[in-house]
């Protein structure tokens, strides 16, 4: 469908879509268009066409896809005075942090201070922090990348490098989170950037959201850092981060506002964006060091071969695969193997820690991050099947060279990429 739209009047589009630009000036965040190739908005995903010169539009429409015209832009003045004072600070590199809660415009507005910033030639990376709705790296990571040419979407981007969390909200990973981001920042400030943007996840709300901003802020110590406003939700977090120069700035009105299912839809998109041509690979466990093992029990600690046999003679049968660890014994059984709860209780007095029991078949689907014998992030993949037998782990992902160090993730993926419930060590 073609359609023409004034100069000072907006084009909103709600994905799924494509559009473009046929004739005519468009700005989108920041990012100026002429004569476009396609632009996907993803379902879930608004992207608001500011026109500047009469211009005319070719949009397919995806199922539920709608359009809307409206007059003035809907980005915000302040953002535009956000972003020349950032340009102001004299200094090189400036790091610019942004806070906001969920769906108030955080990934938007880094892009439009991303592309102002680059239209002044200047040199950006941008540090996305945010790991359940990611934007540069496969979900469940941080991650960085520099940007070399205005965007409309920071999820065409490829991550330079990722730090991978293993979970989709930062509550269970706080201290990770922070090492991730701390790794990654001093990385950029390696590469020599003028400005580093980075981005941050929505948990902003209740005392355990603002003593992990708190101290996130503190330990990324940023040159600037920018509220995303929508009514006084950022307040808590606001006094306590008296020593750093704050800029408030408005959460557009336009934004609109995602279900908890569109945004785990959204994420799906990010797993398959990484892990497309994968293929499975196995992968000697012998030669790999495994992180956040103990999940599925593999560690590869062995007590004394005695102790060990009195396990296997109250269990009753040979397991799989043992392991014990300083608080707890990992058993791994078949899938139809029984054994009494009156055996494992033995087990535990005997060995005086908790002992779990985990099925084979349990770790099929588990998230994984892979690197190399340096620790460089390679990619992600899917856990299908740890062969207990011949030691070997069978992983679904495009990587396929020089992985040393594979870590745990607690997500868990079917065959087609979507999330399902997860690894839950605590309900056994
Ligand atoms: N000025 C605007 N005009 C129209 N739509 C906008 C505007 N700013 C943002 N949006 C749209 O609103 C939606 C939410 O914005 P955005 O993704 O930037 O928020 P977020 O805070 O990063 O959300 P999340 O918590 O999911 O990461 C997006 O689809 C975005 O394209
Ligand atoms: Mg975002």
């Amino acid at each position: 469908m073609n359609r023409t739209v004034e100069s000072g009047k907006t084009l909103l589009v709600d994905g799924p879509a494509s559009v473009t630009v046929v004739s005519g000036k468009v700005e989108v965040f920041g990012s100026m268009l002429r004569n476009t190739r396609k632009i996907v908005i993803r379902e879930g995903k608004r992207l608001p066409f500011a026109v500047k010169e009469t211009a005319t539009f070719d949009i397919s429409f995806g199922e539920n896809a709608n359009i809307e015209e409206v007059d003035g832009n809907t980005i915000p003045s302040s953002w535009t005075e956000a972003y020349e004072e950032l340009l102001n600070i004299p200094m090189r590199p400036v790091t610019a942090m942004v806070l906001g809660t969920v769906d108030s415009g955080k990934t938007s507005f880094c892009t439009y201070l991303t592309n102002k910033l680059l239209n002044g030639k200047q040199k950006v990376a941008i540090l996305d922090g945010d790991l359940g709705q990611s934007d540069v790296g496969p979900p469940c990571t941080v991650a960085y990348t520099f940007v070399t040419k205005p965007v409309t979407d920071l999820f065409s981007l490829e991550a330079k490098n990722a730090f991978f969390i293993g979970v989709t909200s930062p509550g269970k990973a706080v201290n990770k989170v922070i090492e991730g981001l701390t790794s990654l920042k001093n990385e950029i400030l390696n590469n020599d950037p003028d400005f580093l943007v980075l981005n941050t996840d929505g948990w902003v709300e209740g005392e355990d959201a603002v003593n992990y901003k708190f101290r996130l802020v503190e330990q990324l110590n940023p040159d600037i850092v920018f509220f995303i406003q929508q009514r006084d939700e950022l307040a808590p977090l606001l006094n306590v981060l008296e020593k750093f120069r704050k800029v408030l700035v408005d959460s557009p009105s336009a934004i609109r506002q995602r279900s908890r299912e569109k945004r785990r839809s959204l994420r799906e998109l990010g797993y398959v964006k990484y892990l497309r041509n994968a293929k499975v690979q196995s992968l000697p466990m012998g030669w790999l060091k495994i992180e956040e093992s103990e999940l599925i029990g593999l560690s590869r600690k062995r007590e004394n071969i005695r102790h060990v046999r009195k396990i296997y003679e109250l269990l009753g049968v040979k397991p799989l695969h043992f392991a014990e660890m300083r608080d707890k014994i990992c058993i791994v059984i078949g899938r139809r193997l029984w054994i009494s709860l009156d055996a494992i209780r033995k087990i535990e007095e005997f060995a005086k820690k908790k002992v779990v029991v985990i099925r084979k078949g349990e770790e099929q689907g588990l998230l994984m991050a892979l690197h190399d014998a340096e620790r460089n992030f390679l990619g992600i993949g899917v856990l299908r099947e740890i062969d207990y037998r011949r030691k070997v782990m069978k992983v679904y992902t495009p990587v396929s060279k020089n992985i040393s160090v594979v870590a745990i993730g607690r997500v868990k993926l079917d065959k087609n990429l979507r999330e399902i419930p997860g690894f839950a060590e605590e309900n056994q």
